[in-house]
This record gives C-alpha cells, sequence and structure tokens, in this order.
C-alpha cells in the first residue's frame, strides 16, 4: 500500500499524487491542481467537519467505541482516581505529576486564587441581572488589563504563570458572578481548603466562620471539573485556538473560548434537558413522550453526539456521581423521569439502530440542580471545568512550529467590479 493519492483533474487532464501522512493529505497540495494557472483547486468545509487543522497530543476520542483519553490516560481511571488540579497538570504538562510536582503546583495555583480589588468593583458594576456567563467571559478578558505582561507569550516564565493565574482565578470569578445575581456579598478565596471545596465556599458561605461543604458534594464536583477539562478540538478550544494564533494574551484567547462555550449548541444543552424533563412531569408520561420523539415532533435531549455514536464514557462517569450527590440531597422526582427515559430509548431500536445514547449533558443539568445551581450557572461551571485544557490547547499552540495565524479561505459569491451609485439614483 502508498500513502499517496492519485488525482485526475477532469477540468484539465492535469494528474498529480499526493502525499497522505496520518490519513490526511495537505490541502495546500491541492494547488497543484488549476486551470491556466489559476483557479487553484481548494476544500470546503463549513464547521471543520472533515478538517484537521491541528497536530495535537492532548486529549483521544474514538467516538464509535466510546473512548475519552487525556494525555492517553483512560478518563474512567483519571475520574476514580485524580483531583481536577492533577489531571490540570497532566494536561498541560503531558504526564503525571510526582508528589512533589503535585505539591508545588497545588501550592502556586492556591497562592493565585485573590483578583484585584479593582476586578471585584468591575464585576459589582455589572447590572442586578447579568448573566454570570457574560460576566466571567468579561471579567477573564479584563484580566489581561492587570497583566500586560501576559502578551509575551515566547517567555515560558510569563505563559506558566498566567496558566497558573487563570486556573486560580476562574473559581473566584464564576463565583462572584454567582453572587452577583442573588445580591450577596462576594466570598474571598479561603486558601486552605482544596480548589473545590473553596470555590464552594466562595459560592454558599454566609455567616459561618468556614464554610464545610459535604465531602461527598466536593468529590461530584470535582469529578465534573475532571470530565468537562478537555474534548479536543471542540468548538471552543478552536476559538482559543483560533484567538491565539494571533500571538495575542491568553486572556484574550480564553475570554474567546468562554464566548463559544456560552452558544447554546456548545455549553447549554444540559439545561434543555431539564425542561425536556420538567415537561414530562411523570413517569407515566415516558412512553407518549418516546412515542412523539419517535414521529420526529422532538429530540430526546441529551441523547446523540456528533462523535459518540456509543455511551459517551463521561455519562457513565457522571449517572455515578448523580447517585452520590442524590445520597445527600435526596433524590429528585426528575431523575425517576431521566432513567425511565435511558431505559426504554437503550432498549428501543429507533434509537438503537440511530447509534443514540446518553452524552454527557443527560445527567449533568440534574446534578447541578441537585446541587442548587440555576441553569445560568451550569455553563459557568462547564467554563471552570475546560479552562485547563484551553489552557493546554493554546500552550500547544503557541509551541507549535507549524501553526500560522488562522486565516481560512472563502468561496466569493457576491458581486464583482460595480460602479459606486449616488444617492439620488438607489
Ligand atoms: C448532538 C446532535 C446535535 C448530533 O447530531 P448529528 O451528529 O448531526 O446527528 P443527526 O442530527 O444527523 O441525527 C442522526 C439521526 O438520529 C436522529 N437523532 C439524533 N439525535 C436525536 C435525538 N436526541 N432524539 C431523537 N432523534 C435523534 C436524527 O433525527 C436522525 O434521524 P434520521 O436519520 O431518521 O433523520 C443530536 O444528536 C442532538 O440534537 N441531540 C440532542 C441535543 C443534545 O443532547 N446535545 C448535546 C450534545 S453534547
Amino acid at each position: 500500500m502508498t500513502d499517496s493519492l492519485s488525482i485526475r483533474d477532469n477540468r484539465t487532464g492535469g494528474e498529480e499524487e499526493i502525499a497522505i501522512s496520518d490519513d490526511t493529505i495537505r490541502a495546500g497540495d491541492l494547488k497543484k491542481f488549476a486551470v491556466d494557472g489559476e483557479r487553484a483547486l481548494a476544500t470546503y468545509d463549513p464547521g471543520f467537519v472533515n478538517t484537521a487543522s491541528c497536530k495535537s497530543a492532548i486529549t483521544f476520542i474514538d467516538g464509535d467505541k466510546g473512548i475519552l483519553e487525556y494525555r492517553g490516560y483512560p478518563i474512567e481511571q483519571l475520574a476514580e482516581n485524580s483531583t481536577f488540579l492533577e489531571v490540570a497538570y497532566l494536561l498541560l504538562n503531558g504526564e503525571l505529576p510526582t508528589e512533589d510536582q503535585l505539591a508545588t503546583w497545588v501550592d502556586r495555583v492556591t497562592n493565585h486564587t485573590y483578583v484585584h480589588e479593582n476586578l471585584k468593583t468591575f464585576m459589582q458594576g455589572f447590572r442586578y441581572d447579568a448573566h454570570p456567563m457574560s460576566m466571567l467571559m468579561s471579567s477573564v478578558a479584563a484580566l489581561s488589563s492587570f497583566y500586560p505582561e501576559a502578551n509575551q507569550i515566547h517567555d515560558p516564565e510569563v505563559v506558566d504563570l498566567q496558566i497558573i493565574r487563570m486556573i486560580a482565578k476562574m473559581p473566584t470569578l464564576g463565583a462572584f458572578a454567582y453572587r452577583h445575581a442573588q445580591g450577596k456579598p462576594y466570598i474571598y478565596p479561603s486558601n486552605d481548603l482544596s480548589y473545590t471545596a473553596n470555590f464552594m465556599s466562595m459560592l454558599w458561605k454566609m455567616s459561618e466562620p468556614v464554610y464545610q461543604a459535604d465531602e461527598r458534594l466536593v468529590r461530584a464536583m470535582e469529578v465534573l471539573f475532571i470530565l468537562h477539562a478537555d474534548h479536543e478540538q471542540n468548538a471552543s478550544a478552536n476559538a482559543v485556538r483560533s484567538i491565539g494564533s494571533t500571538q495575542v494574551d491568553p486572556y484574550s484567547a480564553i475570554a474567546g473560548g468562554i464566548g463559544a462555550l456560552y452558544g447554546p449548541l456548545h455549553g447549554g444543552a444540559n439545561e434543555a434537558v431539564l425542561k425536556m424533563l420538567r415537561r414530562i412531569g411523570d413517569v407515566a408520561n415516558v412512553p407518549d413522550f418516546i412515542e412523539g420523539v419517535k414521529a420526529g415532533n422532538e429530540r430526546l435531549m441529551g441523547f446523540g453526539h456528533r462523535v459518540y455514536k456509543n455511551y459517551d464514557p463521561r455519562a457513565k462517569i457522571i449517572k455515578k456521581a448523580v447517585d452520590d450527590v442524590f445520597e445527600v440531597t435526596g433524590v429528585n422526582p426528575q431523575l425517576k423521569i431521566a432513567q425511565e427515559l435511558e431505559k426504554i430509548a437503550l432498549e428501543d431500536d429507533y434509537f438503537v439502530s440511530r447509534k443514540l445514547y446518553p452524552n454527557v449533558d443527560f445527567y449533568s443539568g440534574l446534578l447541578y440542580e441537585a446541587l442548587q445551581f440555576p441553569p445560568e450557572m451550569f455553563t459557568v461551571l462547564f467554563a471552570i471545568g475546560r479552562t485547563p485544557g484551553w489552557l493546554a490547547q493554546w500552550k500547544e499552540l503557541i509551541n507549535d512550529p507549524e501553526q500560522k495565524i488562522a486565516r481560512p479561505k472563502q468561496i466569493y459569491t457576491g458581486h464583482r467590479g460595480r460602479d459606486f451609485v449616488p444617492m439620488d439614483k438607489r
């Protein structure tokens, strides 16, 4: 077998052989096919459905087999054995940390959880009903004004410090955004708590001297952060890479990633699952609802995935976390509806033949609701978890000699060469 592709251009009769490596061809090689030295051949791929934009060694997904690995480690093992900061270290550095490396890393992150008081004032300036995701996005963008040296992206020490700062400050900003919507005073970080316990303290502490979250809830949240930490070239990672390709500072690039995540097609599906469960209302209504889905009236939200054509490995882990959380909070009636939907759908030929399985959002919304988060906060939690992944993607990009400023081609379909028409002639 030869690793090449022979192509005949029927416009000209020209034949060329193009190299294949990693099961891809280089789009630039198609420029060999041109008509009279012009109209060089290109590819058209809205949404990058079949186009690799980079080489990456961070996250591996096999959607048919339901496999997700960070740096080669299966997500199941990381969710079982690791902490979020350990996973963040792994994503960013490629290897699991030694005990000393982890201690130093956790210590550094913990010492950067505070934000400048002016940033707090900036956040307080938002309207009382501001969406927390909008507040998070804007305050991350504002961080670049506090750390102007962050634009020195070729200085590894500067890069390292910004990575630490961003991972450390995301829970603080997310919690401030949450408290803002509730009209409650912002709570400063408690650096003697773990990353996730500190986040919970900043969310829910009132007058007690120390807020002690239930350890089972802390672990459930930690697992959710781990599950969301990276997902290779998803829309927000692609946004971070695209903005980062201009060599801007990482705060600006990550703010763009948060913007991409804010969109309902990316971070918003778990909220749709909750709305669906509320509408179904009772386990007795599930069969009718499923019939409606099969008749094409609507979709079973939280089922199906562009990449996973098998059980989303993250959904399996979340199911277990859901059990742990409901043990603390008491069972939510919507859980029973979700379980019944899943049971019927996994046996029904409509769903089986289309390879529709529960995805990560099927249970995560229920879990967040059980933790008493309003739906607007769901995407903020996703963003906090995804930050190490965005940063790992960004760091890989700025160190990749093959990367260029992201600047796709277009197929121009508009007018050409028109003469300006004066106002009185239009
Ligand atoms: C995620 C999603 C957008 C992936 O879409 P996709 O890969 O483009 O798949 P398609 O839309 O081509 O669907 C393929 C077939 O399955 C059906 N299908 C896909 N998801 C379905 C769902 N959730 N409920 C019912 N039918 C579904 C489609 O109607 C289509 O059937 P057809 O071949 O008879 O026309 C889609 O599965 C979906 O809308 N899911 C619900 C929303 C959701 O949970 N999103 C979170 C993703 S993490």
